[in-house]
């Protein structure tokens, strides 16, 4: 009898140890703190500019960044949509797109801490594995490759959810590696406005803050300690499809990193990144043209049209991901529609998932173009 128990128990782990896990990710939230809802067209958001601003509404403007309730009800819905997520990824631009004068080093870091106060209030005992974006420094883009107050500064904001050797790390470059929950998981948090076209500060160097070196060694040990990984960041390296001919990093980093991929992919199983608003993907492919990668670019909270010239439909509806995956191999694991419309629709049939292999995604993909700014 007493056996019977144990085994029932122990098939019971088995199928609850087999159940995926789920993350949540968001990015590109971009707080405009004045928005308001005015019958002035022009006193509506800073974020539009000189644009006028005709009827806006309480929930954001496509003309304009996010007004607070749009973020909090952004994350207190994904409290109610998935309460329980192993972690959550979060890839930063967290401040409106104004001038630089009209923010300032005290104000890009009261946005991160305002934001970073709702994430906790609404997850308090969840894991974040946060990035900054390129606007969460003053100047924007301009992201040195050594220590400075704002990386110190955040490095304790985001204590709570950093070991003590990521806050070390994160106070010299803003880039850290941490254990996710499950046994063999990794994740690494990348600063990628080390590379970023408009940044200014490390256009010269030949590996900025040594994050390269610091990747190419976590991606090492990694395939020696057998685990598997996911990279994170919020500039994606190649292009934005919106617009023609111009990367987001600077060429040799957009080079550099491919390099890094091709070489490491059998241990990288998924790369987020954020900077589009838009809701895409990217493959990457070793030189023989087999696909060995995918980076999913996921869309911004923000509606906020982008000003990039040349770009025609250029604002987004407000987005938030939730992904699952396989805790062991952190495989991703993407449910087929059609099933989904049959339990919708009558109720019937076994849930479906489908897993992918990051070695066997898709040939299906779109001419992905390029250019600066979001
Ligand atoms: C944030 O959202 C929650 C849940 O909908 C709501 O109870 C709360 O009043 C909101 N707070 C603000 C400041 O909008
Ligand atoms: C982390 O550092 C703090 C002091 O900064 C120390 O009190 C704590 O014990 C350290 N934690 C670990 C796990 O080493
Ligand atoms: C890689 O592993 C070696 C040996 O354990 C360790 O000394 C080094 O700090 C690790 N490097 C990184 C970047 O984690
Ligand atoms: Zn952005
Ligand atoms: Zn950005």
């Amino acid at each position: 009898m007493r056996l019977l128990k144990l085994l029932i128990f122990l098939a019971h782990w088995g199928v609850a140890r087999a159940e995926p896990g789920k993350f949540w990710h968001i990015s590109d939230l971009h707080l405009d703190p004045d928005y308001k809802v005015s019958t002035d067209p022009l006193q509506v958001c800073p974020s539009a500019g000189s644009q006028p601003v005709s009827n806006a509404g309480p929930w954001g403007d496509y003309l304009c960044d996010s007004p607070w309730v749009l973020i909090n009800s952004s994350v207190y819905a994904m409290k109610e949509i998935e309460p329980e997520p192993d972690f959550i990824l979060w890839t930063g631009d967290d401040t409106p797109h104004v001038p630089n004068e009209r923010l300032g080093e005290a104000a890009v870091l009261a946005i991160v801490e305002r934001l970073t106060k709702l994430i906790r209030e609404v997850f308090p005992d969840t894991k974040v594995y946060a990035a900054l974006g390129n606007h969460d420094f003053h100047p924007k883009n301009q992201f040195p490759a050594g220590s400075n107050n704002i990386y110190n500064q955040v490095a304790e904001l985001w204590r709570p959810w950093l070991s003590n050797e990521s806050i070390s790390l994160f106070k010299e470059g803003a880039f850290y590696s941490e254990k996710l929950p499950g046994p063999t998981g990794r994740i690494v948090v990348l600063n990628t406005n080390l590379y970023y076209s408009q940044n200014e500060q490390t256009a010269s160097m030949a590996d900025p803050g040594q994050q390269f070196q610091w990747l190419e060694d976590v991606l090492t040990n990694a395939s020696r300690a057998g685990e598997m990984v996911y990279i994170i960041g919020h500039v994606p390296p190649g292009f934005f499809e919106k617009t023609q001919n111009k990367a987001w990093f600077w060429e040799g980093f957009n080079e550099k990193y491919l390099k890094v991929v091709q070489k490491h992919h059998r241990v990288i199983a998924g790369q987020f990144f954020g900077h589009h608003h838009t809701d895409s993907f990217r493959m990457f492919y070793d030189d023989a043209g087999t696909p060995i990668g995918v980076m999913f670019l996921t869309p911004g909270v923000t509606p906020w049209k982008t000003t990039l010239p040349g770009v025609v439909n250029g604002a987004n509806n407000p987005g938030i991901r939730v992904f699952e995956y396989d805790r062991a191999t952190l495989n991703l694991q993407v449910r087929s529609p059609g099933s989904a419309g049959a339990r919708g629709g009558r109720g019937e049939g076994p849930e479906h998932t489908t897993t992918f292999p990051n070695s066997q995604l898709i040939h299906a993909l779109g001419t992905t173009e390029p250019q600066e700014g979001q």
